[in-house]
């Protein structure tokens, strides 16, 4: 299965995300490539030091521009899965991974001018949609609020509802320290200590929903919340961010 994790905005926990589920399914038994298709290499640097410790390694290699689709159609057979790390931004890049990916996951922190990215997202998929009609699209609420007053998530949550081609996590990972500590030490954070039992639950929850199968039915294993009361879910391509 190729599942890639990308986005438009920059620190939104893309490499975090697919550098701990690509761990979390090395440990699972699985050969895994990681694909590190940002020129900053932190998802290099996360397999390099995870190769220096007993865990099951990470394959990783670096591909962008022409090289990468190739290397996706060319690679993916050899291993049991493929996650793929891709630079913040609309790139060609990103649109070539979508035409293969089975799975994205497009983390987001929840507010109001980060979910307003997903809406260029949005008409991506529903782009690589032509050629892939099977991509699915989860859309991960990343680095929310730990706070049970917190009403950014909900927000967010209800705003994202207006993205037709685009599902929402049914989990929510939180601003966690151990999720921050585990990466560069080249662990997931399940194999961090002091254990997490918060994160690492959050964690495996994402685990489940990026590499589970889909259902015949398409059945929801994730919901698309219905939107806030006075949320037309009207929106232009690149207008002004919401008040
Ligand atoms: N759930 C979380 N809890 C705490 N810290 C987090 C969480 N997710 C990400 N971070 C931290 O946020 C920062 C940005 O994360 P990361 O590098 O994964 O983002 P990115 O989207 O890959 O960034 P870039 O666009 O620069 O590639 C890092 O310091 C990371 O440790
Ligand atoms: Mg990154």
């Amino acid at each position: 299965m190729i599942v890639a994790v990308l986005g438009e905005k920059g620190g939104t926990g893309k490499t975090t995300l697919a550098t701990n589920l690509a761990g979390m399914r090395a440990t699972a038994g699985r050969q895994v490539l990681l694909v590190d298709a940002d020129r900053q290499g932190s998802a290099s640097y996360w397999a390099a030091k995870r190769r220096a410790t007993t865990l099951p390694a990470v394959a990783c290699l670096q591909k962008f521009g022409r090289a990468l689709p190739r290397a996706l159609r060319e690679l993916a057979p050899r291993y049991d899965d493929v996650m793929v790390d891709v630079a913040a931004g609309d790139s060609q890049d990103l649109e070539e991974v979508l035409r293969v990916a089975d799975r994205v996951l497009l983390p987001v922190q929840p507010a109001g001018l980060d979910v307003w990215t997903l809406g260029l997202l949005d008409e991506r998929v529903a782009e690589a949609h032509g050629v892939n009609p099977t991509l699915v699209a989860l859309v991960v609420l990343n680095r929310a609020s730990s706070n049970p007053r917190d009403r950014d998530t909900h927000d967010a949550q209800a705003a994202m509802a207006a993205c037709a081609h685009l599902r929402v996590a049914a989990v929510v990972i939180r601003e966690r320290v151990a999720i921050k500590r585990a990466t560069p030490g080249g662990l997931s954070v399940k194999e961090y200590t002091p254990r997490d039992a918060k994160a690492a639950a959050e964690l495996a929850q994402l685990y489940q929903l990026a590499f589970a199968e889909e259902r015949a039915d398409h059945g929801r294993s994730t919901r698309n919340p219905r939107p806030a009361r006075g949320y037309t879910g009207q929106r232009p391509r690149r207008a002004a961010p919401p008040q």
